[in-house]
């Protein structure tokens, strides 16, 4: 099993204040910072692109940047976040033409590919492509909006995802992102997942170390 990671998603951050916001949560802990982009097309809501990405590299954030994109198309922005200091970057399969072709750009513009299934997407969905990723993201909530609750549904779906990548001895991450706080995320990380978003849980706190050093506790 992989390292656990705490990824804290800054969809629920003070855009206003946002470097500092990501200082203060690194200093707490974040192994990593989740970066929820929305194109009010594919998912019902606007947010952020890789000139905020580039912003955060430029203030100085070293810690790996995970693009999560609920985006379409999603190829030009594949090189764009790249340029822009992206580590992962996770898209729909839907949101894709040819899954195997996006896949092979993000690993050529030297970051880790992803791909992210919705809570009603069977794990079928990742047939032919699991062997060439470096994290798989399965969706607890329906994309959009931060602060929804998490799928209980989900949970079988992670033991399910963890047996195959266990099973064909792959290296790949398996993340989960929607809902996720300290009531869940112990038996969460139980039935598999290694990797853990968390933006309201986190961002809603008044100390940030004080909820991941939590949530550590809860997914050692
Ligand atoms: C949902 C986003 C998530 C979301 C997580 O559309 O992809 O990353 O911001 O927020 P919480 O942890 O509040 O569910
Ligand atoms: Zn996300």
């Amino acid at each position: 099993m992989q390292e656990k990671i705490i990824a804290p998603s800054i969809l629920s951050a003070d855009f206003a204040n946002l470097g500092e916001e990501v200082t203060t949560v690194v200093n707490g802990g974040a192994n990593w910072i989740h970066f929820d982009v929305m194109d009010n097309h594919f998912v019902p809501n606007l947010t952020i692109g890789p000139m905020v990405c580039k912003a955060l590299r430029d203030y100085g954030v070293e810690v790996p940047i995970d693009v999560h994109l609920m985006a379409q198309p999603v190829d030009r922005l594949i090189k764009e976040f790249a340029e822009a200091g992206a580590t992962y970057i996770s898209f729909h399969p839907e949101a894709s033409d040819d899954v195997g072709a996006s896949i092979e750009s993000i690993r050529s513009f030297g970051c880790k590919p992803a791909l992210v299934l919705n809570p009603d997407v069977n794990l079928d969905r990742l047939e032919g492509y699991l062997k060439n990723l470096d994290m798989v993201l399965l969706m607890s909530v329906f994309p959009g909006f931060a602060g929804q609750e998490f799928i209980p549904a989900v949970i079988e779906k992670i033991k399910e995802l963890r047996q195959m990548i266990d099973g064909l001895d792959l290296d790949v991450r398996l993340e989960i992102d929607g809902g996720i706080k300290l009531e869940n995320i112990s038996e969460v990380s139980l039935a598999g997942a290694d990797t853990f978003v968390a933006g309201s849980a986190i961002f809603g706190e008044k100390s940030y170390k004080e909820v991941i050093s939590k949530m550590q506790k809860c997914i050692e």
